[in-house]
Order: structure tokens, then sequence, then C-alpha cells
């Protein structure tokens, strides 16, 4: 049925899919874009409590396999454009935007947020209602960054592993400090608010250090806000853990060392810079 193996493997990852079919069915009403709807799913099922969903999908040809999943429904119009520049119809209760990636880095889930300001009513609702962005220190050999392959695949047997037995069995990095969180995006009250969420970001961190070793990286992990009320940690294909490399430094126990670092959120892994110091 779904003709991509990326959108496969999303409609196989159970635990996203149970937390945005709570999130979606609690909260769909009136009008409601579904922005990057891929294989249609989370507009299918915002259409029975909707008046009306529109479906905005980029690419042409998963755009024309969302139509055919969801041609059967009166109320739901796909539309083949991007979303950081569309017109859209109607102010919207709900926007659905699965735009995910670690730390909101590598797709473009800010920059089509930012877009859509003016088409979301005061009181209408953004699903995901924002996210909590979390760092450790880690030591690793691998100089480039990449992500928690225990994550990745496959799905079946990673579905089955708990946040701790991911880290434990991981073994191209090892995380010797303390979890930190270091920033909390509310999607709707930043763009109310300010206008418009910071792009840009920008840290300095303290760390600290549990076990001696050396320092060679940083572990992102991205916990999804789904509503206010809904986490959902890392999953096979929602925000897998980030291993960015940094300098190494030789620390001990109970050390703190100073994280410097910057990306911008849809300005991909490139835009990511990274350093480290100790703190004498
Ligand atoms: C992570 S997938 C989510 C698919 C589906 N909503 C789901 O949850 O299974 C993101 C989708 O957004 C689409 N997309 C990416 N950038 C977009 C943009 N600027 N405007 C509209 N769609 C976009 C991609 O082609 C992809 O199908």
């Amino acid at each position: 049925m779904y003709r991509t193996s990326y959108h496969h493997d999303l409609t196989s990852d159970t635990e996203r899919m149970a937390g945005f079919y709570e999130a979606i069915t609690e909260n769909a009403k009136g009008t409601v874009y579904d922005i990057g709807a891929g294989s249609g799913i989370l507009s299918r099922w915002a259409a029975p409590y909707a008046d009306f969903v529109y479906s905005i999908e980029i690419n042409p040809k998963v755009a024309e396999n969302t139509r055919s999943h969801l041609e059967s429904f009166k109320n739901i119009e796909v539309i083949c454009a991007d979303a950081r520049n569309t017109n859209f119809p109607k102010e919207a209760d709900l926007v659905i935007c699965e735009m995910l990636d670690t730390a909101l880095i590598d797709e473009e889930e800010v920059p089509v947020l930012n877009s859509i300001l003016e088409n979301l009513k005061p009181d209408g609702k953004i699903i995901p209602y924002g996210v909590i962005n979390c760092v450790e220190p880690v030591s690793t050999d691998i100089e480039y960054i990449f992500y928690d392959d225990l994550y990745d695949t496959p799905i079946s047997q990673a579905q089955s592993l708990d946040h701790d037995q991911r880290s434990k069995f991981n073994q191209k990095y090892h995380v010797i400090g303390e979890l930190l969180s270091y920033h909390k995006i509310d999607f709707k009250e930043e763009l109310f608010k300010k206008g418009k969420i910071k792009e840009n970001v920008d840290f300095k961190l303290d760390l600290r250090i549990n076990k001696t070793g050396t320092v060679s990286g940083v572990k992102l992990t991205t916990f999804t806000l789904l509503t206010p009320k809904l986490i959902c940690g890392p999953t096979p294909m929602m925000n897998p853990p980030l291993i960015i490399p940094t300098n190494s430094v030789k620390v001990e126990k109970n050390d703190t060392v100073q994280l410097n670092f910057s990306y911008t959120m849809g300005g991909g892994l490139e835009s990511v810079e990274s350093s480290i110091k100790r703190i004498p």
C-alpha cells in the first residue's frame, strides 16, 4: 500500500503512531491542516472529527499516493505544495505538522510553522505542541555526526528495547555524564508571543561528568510533546538520538565541561557547530 520504504517505516513505528492517534482524535475539529501528509495516515485519523482536512504534501509522487489513499474521504483535499509558500483557504482550528527531526535540525518543522502563523486561529492548536531537547557528554571514536542506529534498524528489534537498554548495547559511543535539558519549545506560545520561533540556536552549557575518560562528543535526545500532557520519547522513526562529535578533552569523575554549540532549526546537520572545554 505505501509506495516508499520511508513512509512504510513511518507507519510501522507503533509508538509514534499511537501517540499521534491519541493526540489527533482528542483534538481534531473544524478546519484541520495536515502538513507533510506523506501516506495520509494523520489526515485519515483527523477526518471523522473535522469539518474539513487540507493535506499538504510537497513531493508530487508522494502526493499522488496520498490522494489515492484518501479518495474515499469527502472532507479531505490533498494539495501538492510547499507549505512554506501556500495560501491556505481558511484559518485552522488544528495544524498537524510531522516534520520532526532530532532537535528539529534536519527537517523543516520550524520554518514551516513560522510560515503558518496567519493561518492559525488564536484558539487553534498545533500537534506536536512542542519539544524538549536534552544533551549528554559522550565518548566516541566516530568523527562525523550520526544517529543512534539502535533506533534505526531493524524497526521490529529496536522497538523491543527501552531507552536505557539501547544506550548499553550501543558500542559506537558511551555516555559519560549527566543528562541536561537545555531547550524547551512551546510552538504556539513562541509564534503568538514572539511572532516567530527563533531558528538559530546558540548555547553555552555546563555539563557534569560522572565517569573518568575522554569527552569527544555530545548526544542530543528530543522528547516530543504531542500535546501538553502527552510526551513521546525518541522512537525508531521519530527523533532517534543524534551524536555530534566535538574536540577531545580528558576528564575525571565530577569534572564539569563547557559545551559551546549552535545550529539552525531546519538548516540541516551541516549547520551544527560544537566544541568542548574543561572548566578548571
Ligand atoms: C516525516 S514525514 C510525515 C508523513 C506523515 N505525516 C506521517 O506522519 O506518517 C514528512 C513529510 O513531509 C513532506 N514535506 C517535507 N517538506 C515539506 C514542505 N515544505 N511542505 C509540504 N510537505 C513537506 C515530506 O515529503 C514527507 O512526506
